[in-house]
């Protein structure tokens, strides 16, 4: 492959076919806090495998290979998600590019804001996108399957909170008449939890990230900053709940009398997988003696991104005890093996089937 960082960080690899078009294989390579090895790399890795199997028997087809490396998927460092693969995916305004330390970050790599849209590629270029990942679930595991194909990723949306109090010492401020950012934000995460636990199965509310200032034994917290994650399968599940979760937490704070803003950080629809794709995956896996589970993912990924910008599948790998965003993560090197056979046999039916 020939490789280069796009303008928006990310990493493509490009192994030239017989066409000028290219299916593109992604996924990323940043992590959560104290995560497993495997949510995100493995993707590129089987990306690059398949690309390297290709090459090892001088096999062009007829469209190339690219295999992209996405930063910043996971939303841990910056106050955004998603922002390599919404650059490439051309689905991002500059305005959202207005976050803390991006410019720093970008600067590192001799990188900016000012070209990072110019990362987007035209969808015609391209002939699909096709991403690996482990499933950070228990499902395939509990049917004893080491794959399954992806049929839609669940709607997002992430919020920052602040609450404002006041600050002050916690010997002489009765109870009675202090303003503690705390308790109404332990109020406000029982809330979330509450409306997340009243949908359906698919709905789910998280508050993930806590900050309390200025965060001594003895100072009543004046202010508190936290996440919400919202989740479900469609967006008539998730905005109730996400509007719910706004109303209790303004009357909280309102009886309170607690300062409280509530921006919303980044709202990504549901993800359906292209019925195409998902079918050809299906008979990918069947070739190699794998049965075909289907299933939704909870989680995010890029792939969703390219939902409705270019034909998506996702093959999902079992995981151990269902177990993500945890160093504990385990993936068995057999169904790493497994993934790439049926990724192989995937371009294959794409080659045999192509047409320009
Ligand atoms: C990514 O792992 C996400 O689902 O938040
Ligand atoms: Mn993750
Ligand atoms: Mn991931």
């Amino acid at each position: 492959m020939t490789a280069r960082i796009d303008p928006a960080g990310t990493l493509v690899g490009r192994y030239e076919g017989t066409g000028s078009r290219a299916l593109l294989i992604g996924s990323h390579i940043d992590s959560v806090r104290d995560a497993g090895r495997y949510d995100g790399p493995l993707g590129v890795m089987l990306g690059i495998e398949c690309a390297s199997a290709l090459h090892r028997v001088g096999r062009r087809l007829p469209f190339a290979i690219e295999v992209a490396a996405f930063g910043d998927e996971e939303g841990s460092r910056f106050p955004a998600a998603m922002l390599c693969s919404r650059a490439m995916a051309g689905t991002i305004e500059a305005r959202a590019l207005e976050v803390a330390g991006l410019d720093e970050a970008l600067a590192g790599w001799g990188l900016n804001r000012a070209s990072f849209l110019s990362a987007r590629r035209d969808p015609a270029d391209l002939i699909g996108y096709l991403e690996a990942h482990i499933e950070q679930g228990p499902v395939l595991e509990a049917d004893g399957l080491a794959l399954g194909v992806v049929t839609a990723i669940a709607a997002q949306k992430r919020y920052a909170v602040t609450l404002t109090g006041i600050a002050g010492h916690a010997g002489t401020n009765s109870m009675a008449l202090r303003k503690d950012a705390l308790t109404a934000a332990a109020e406000a995460v029982l809330a979330v939890e509450r409306i997340g636990r009243s949908g359906p199965p698919d709905l789910v509310a998280t508050v993930g990230r806590m900050e309390v200032l200025p965060g001594a034994p003895n100072v009543v917290p004046g202010d508190v900053r936290f996440s919400i994650d919202v989740r479900a399968g469609t967006i008539a599940v998730r905005d109730p709940a996400a509007e719910a979760i706004y109303a209790a937490i303004t009357e909280i704070t309102k009886a309170r009398g607690i300062g409280c803003d509530i921006r919303q950080l980044y709202d990504l629809p549901p993800a359906p997988c292209d019925r195409g794709m998902m079918d050809r995956l299906e008979k990918a896996m069947i070739s190699i003696g794998q049965p075909a589970r289907r299933l939704v993912s909870g989680a995010g990924h890029d792939a969703m991104i390219f939902a409705g910008i270019t034909p998506m599948a996702m093959l999902f790998l079992r995981c151990r005890d269902g177990i993500s965003h945890n160093p504990a993560e385990s993936v068995t090197a057999e169904d790493a093996e497994l993934a790439f056979q049926a990724m192989l046999a995937f371009i294959e039916t794409l080659a045999e089937d192509f047409d320009g």
